[in-house]
């Protein structure tokens, strides 16, 4: 039932500035691709349903205050989803005493954050992260945009002051997307905040580096609701494995040329991206699909 033209992994990602700096990098987002559906829905809501039984109280989080959000929030996703012929029927079930976001959640294949502006500044009163990027989801519970960061090095140089002023502007008719990538063994959905550190695994090597490690892209979306005045932040994880990245060349060469030259602090912070990213470099190099000059290297 792929509804959407499909979108890659390696479609969304960019190369990042050198010197290195995050950027904003928010793009304008043509509201049929706010929520993607694929040929994945059944099976990535399954194993969602499944790790909310099993997780509940380290995915779902909802204030009080939140609730009217959450309402605006699940028309605006019924009327979404019933554009697709396969769902033109499909309800919310938020009976059985499930917080409304986690009604939500059971629908969609995106995480959900909502947002509130506060005096402190944007903060997280609701969300249904089940399938995080090594990120530890119930300590960001409550938390503005600053909290939620600080694990990010340079976030108070480069984004926190931009992000406050993008968010008190951030207008219903303009929503927009950005992506987040990382280097990953772990072909799973749900992916645990030590992963983030792992040792690389002393069976990958440079022969089947291309198989067995993927580039995970975060496709996240920023829309206003006009009611409610939240901010609802969607996170959708896209995968695909280094070897169909490669079928890209300028992408693999982007994607290898920006991770081998992070800085030492994004290194300690993205430390298993950075490994595995030394290793795609020579086995990029060593087949040819890259060279030196092409990584500005020479
Ligand atoms: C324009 C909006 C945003 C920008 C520019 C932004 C930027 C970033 C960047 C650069 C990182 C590090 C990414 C990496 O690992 O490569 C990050 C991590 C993260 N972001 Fe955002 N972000 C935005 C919005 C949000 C929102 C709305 C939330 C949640 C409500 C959020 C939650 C997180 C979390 C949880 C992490 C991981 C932090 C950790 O390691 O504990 N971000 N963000």
């Amino acid at each position: 039932m792929l509804k959407h033209a499909s979108i890659s992994a390696a479609d969304l990602i960019s190369p990042d500035p050198h010197p290195f700096k995050w950027r904003m990098g928010v793009k304008p987002l043509s509201l049929e691709r706010w929520l993607l559906v694929d040929q994945e829905r059944d099976t990535d809501l399954e194993e969602i349903g499944r790790l909310i039984d099993a997780h509940r109280d380290k995915i779902i989080y909802c204030e009080p205050s939140a609730l009217e959000g959450c309402d605006e929030l699940s028309i605006e996703v019924l009327q979404h989803l019933r554009q697709i012929d396969d769902l033109k029927t499909l309800e919310i079930d938020d009976q059985q005493g499930r917080a409304p976001i986690e009604a939500i959640r059971r629908v969609v294949q995106e995480d959900l954050c909502l947002l509130e502006r506060r005096p402190e500044g944007w903060t997280m009163t609701a969300c249904a992260v089940a399938i995080p990027t090594q990120w530890d989801v119930p300590s960001k519970y409550g938390k503005t945009l600053d909290v939620i960061h600080e694990p990010v090095p340079r976030y108070d140089t480069d984004l926190s002051q931009p992000m406050g002023t993008f968010f008190d502007r951030l207008r219903p008719e303009a929503p927009v997307w950005r992506a987040n990538r990382t280097l990953t063994d772990d072909p799973s959905l749900r992916l645990a905040p030590q992963r983030r550190h792992h040792p690389m695994r002393d069976d990958i090597t440079i022969k089947n580096v291309a198989d067995r490690v993927w580039l995970r892209v975060e496709y996240q979306t920023l829309r206003r609701l006009p009611q409610s005045d939240v901010i609802i932040f969607t996170i959708r994880i896209l995968r695909q494995n280094i070897a169909s990245v490669a079928d890209h060349p300028e992408k693999l060469t982007q994607l290898v040329s920006s991770l081998t030259k992070m800085p030492n602090d994004i290194r300690d912070y993205k430390d298993s991206t950075w490994g595995h990213a030394q290793l795609i470099r020579q086995w990029a190099l060593s087949t040819g699909r890259v060279t030196k000059e092409e990584l500005n290297e020479s």
